[in-house]
């Protein structure tokens, strides 16, 4: 008798349940009020008097054993099952939120380029790091130049000077000796300037830049085209203004800015009516322009007689911020996801 205690003790703790058929087959062998325990509780009055109380003791014992065993066999199975059902998941099926968003700055460049390109602007790359003369001396910057200093450069090597592009100028420079005019093309690009980070300026930025170099081109093709441009970008009523200015490549230079809604009723469409952007004026300053310098012609070997051409320049950054109105300039760097998460809308 006590061996089969022994033996059912063995079999108990080997036991496993797979399935709940399992389980109810472990219930009614050892749990069950006619299993094998209890027939092993009937026979106690077979027992001898001298090992019943030590009989008695190993059946409860084998009793609290199998109700462990039990409601281990049950935990186990219920985990099982769990799993089973995570491990049934369906991968195949759409995500809940698969959908990121285009970076504003991407966007924004996305959208000037559509604009260009419906007026026949085609769209031109170049480096990013860049020799001194393409940067700097062909756009009439002579050495020493006090304009060099507008621009703080990073300086990758001295003798011949190789520097990050401050601009994306060297892409007109590189348009022009490659290619014989008549050319109409913009150059997205990032651009780098050793300025201290801040809400309004970084290290790194974006611009897009213009150039029309054709017979008889005038500043008045210059400003229907940026009138055309600020339309599109900023609405139908927005009006443009250009102030004198100097740039080394550009000559006449002006300045241009738009207007905004101060002056008409209603909330304005870049500050909201708090007057912050435009100081009250009613104008914000969006990109610098100007008819290029027939130097800067002739450094390209283009004939500054017979061709003339118009330029201009925008930081995409800017451009985005009076879009969006975003107001500190680190939020594009910083990939911040509540704050790129508002731009779905853009995909
Ligand atoms: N290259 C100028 C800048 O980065 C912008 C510009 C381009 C101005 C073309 C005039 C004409 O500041």
């Amino acid at each position: 008798m006590f061996e089969k205690v022994e033996e059912l003790t063995k079999e108990i703790k080997a036991s496993v349940a797979e399935s709940q058929e399992e389980l109810e087959r472990y219930r009614l062998r050892f749990i069950a009020r006619k299993g094998e325990l209890a027939s092993l509780f009937q026979q106690l009055k077979d027992v001898p008097n001298e090992r019943k109380r030590e009989f008695g003791q190993a059946v409860n014992e084998i009793k609290k054993l199998a109700q462990d065993r039990f409601k281990e066999l049950i935990n186990g199975l219920e985990n099982n099952q769990n799993n089973r059902q995570a491990s049934d998941l369906d991968l195949t099926l759409p995500a809940e939120d698969p959908i990121g968003a285009i970076h504003p700055i991407t966007a924004t460049r996305n959208r000037i380029i559509e604009i260009f390109k419906r007026i026949g602007f085609n769209v031109s790359d170049g480096p990013e790091i860049e020799d001194d003369w393409h940067n700097f001396t062909a756009l009439n910057f002579p050495p020493n130049h006090p304009a060099r200093e507008m621009q703080d450069t990073f300086f990758i090597e001295k003798d011949p000077d190789m520097v990050l592009r401050t601009h994306t100028s060297n892409v007109q420079i590189r348009l022009m000796q490659s290619q014989k005019p008549p050319f109409r093309s913009i150059m997205p690009g990032r651009v780098f300037r050793n300025e201290a980070i801040s809400a309004r300026a970084h290290c790194i930025f974006h611009q897009v830049e213009g150039l029309y170099v054709a017979e008889n081109v005038s500043f008045k093709d210059l400003k229907e085209t940026l009138y055309y441009f600020a339309k599109e970008m900023f609405g139908k009523d927005t009006d443009i203004r250009f102030r004198p200015s100097y740039f080394p490549f550009t000559e006449p230079s002006a300045e241009m800015d738009i207007s905004c809604d101060l002056l008409k009723p209603g909330t304005c469409k870049l500050c909201g009516g708090t007057k912050n952007i435009c100081k009250g004026t009613g104008w914000v300053e969006i990109l610098g322009c100007g008819m290029v310098d027939p130097n800067v012609l002739e450094s390209c070997g283009i004939d500054s007689q017979k061709y003339t051409g118009f330029a201009f320049g925008m930081g995409i950054e800017r451009i985005a911020m009076l879009k969006y109105q975003i107001k500190d300039l680190r939020l594009f760097t910083e990939n911040d996801i509540r704050f790129l998460g508002q731009f779905k809308t853009e995909v």
